[in-house]
């Protein structure tokens, strides 16, 4: 039976079975499910509750042309919908090949705002994580790897001095690369060798994904100008190559490597607090991505931001050493469980 068949059948079967309550916002089995049935058939389960998703084909090709008031629609077309909170006319496309837009609600039933994150990417930051452990380096490798990071460092403070935001907006531009080089080579590893990575590929593309969500926070703080955009675009172009040719080398160094920028960044973002708390930096509210985000409170400032920010850096210095480390034992990463979820 295809995979198709086998969704529609079980679709059939739910249209007559209790079906428990659907945890809100996280993806279930249940809420995949919904995207296998036709909405008919999801409402005759009891699985569409409006309340939580948006009516998947309103003013598509597939709606009904009464329903919507005999409107002309076409696929992939933009639709005109109602004026927004701001007052100003959205035009957002509806659908494309029957697909119905991903519209997700929070709790309290207002839409969620965010479409580069989801509910179920947010999480409360360990604050109580240790700031201070270090990698003692005792092999040349090591010690290559930390004053590779220091000898970093050097040009980083000349440029930026005490401008940490601006800082860490474009640290982070560079932070987001390793997890994600990291992963793509675990991934294509895993398919040449028929073998599973041991969740690696997922731990290290969270911790990119990780980062690139700190350099989104950040762009709410500091914009940049337009000869810090072409610095990132030469040091991306230097760095990524220079991280993926190191990695197919040795692992190992990498992961190092990038356990000791971890530290190099919580010592950044320690400093950054420090200039918040004297003042030399205004405390200004946090932007409300990182409320989201990080299921921040309302009413929580930027020094709330950096702190959490600080914390998923000392996680991203864990996983990496302990990757470095795997590969110090002899062994390959997907025999050590990866930290999934290590935040
Ligand atoms: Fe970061
Ligand atoms: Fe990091």
């Amino acid at each position: 039976m295809s995979s198709r068949l086998a969704g529609t059948a079980l679709c059939r079967h739910l249209s007559h079975v209790p079906v428990p309550h659907l945890p809100a916002l996280r993806p279930t089995a249940s809420s995949a499910l919904l995207h296998r049935c036709s909405a008919a058939q999801a409402q005759r389960a009891g699985l569409w509750p409006p309340s939580r998703f948006s009516p998947p084909r309103r003013a598509s090709t597939l709606s009904d042309p009464a329903q919507d008031g005999g409107k002309d629609q076409k696929a992939g077309t933009a639709g005109k919908v109602p004026p927004g909170e701001g007052g100003a006319e959205q035009k957002a496309v509806v659908s494309y090949w029957g697909v119905p837009p991903s519209r997700v609600s929070k709790e309290d039933g207002s839409e969620w705002r965010w479409t580069c994150f989801r509910p179920w990417d947010t999480y409360q930051a360990d604050l109580s994580i240790d700031l201070q452990k270090h990698h003692a380096p005792t092999t040349i490798l090591d010690k290559l790897a930390l004053y590779t990071v220091k000898a970093l460092r050097w040009p980083t403070d000349i440029f930026f001095q005490r401008r940490y935001a601006c800082r860490a907006m474009m640290l982070e531009t560079v932070a987001a690369v390793p997890g994600m080089v990291g992963g793509v080579l675990l991934h294509l590893k895993s398919l040449r060798r028929f073998d599973h990575s041991g969740g690696w590929i997922k731990a290290l593309l969270e911790e990119a994904e990780n980062e690139r969500m700190h350099l989104m926070t950040f762009m709410e703080v500091a914009q940049p100008r337009w000869y810090e955009r072409a610095l990132v675009v030469a040091v991306q172009g230097v760095f990524f190559n220079a991280y993926f040719v190191g990695y197919l080398l040795s692992p190992k160094f990498a992961h190092r490597v990038v356990g000791y920028l971890e530290e190099e960044a919580i010592h950044s973002y320690t400093e950054f607090l420090k200039d918040i708390d004297s003042g030399a930096i205004q405390d200004t509210p946090a932007p409300a991505i990182a409320l989201d985000y990080w299921r921040l409170p309302q009413g929580s400032t930027l020094r709330d931001v950096v702190a959490v920010v600080r914390a998923d850096e000392a996680h991203h210095r864990d996983v990496n050493h302990f990757a470095s480390d795997v590969h110090y034992q002899g062994l390959e990463l997907k025999t050590t469980p990866a930290p999934l979820g290590y935040h």
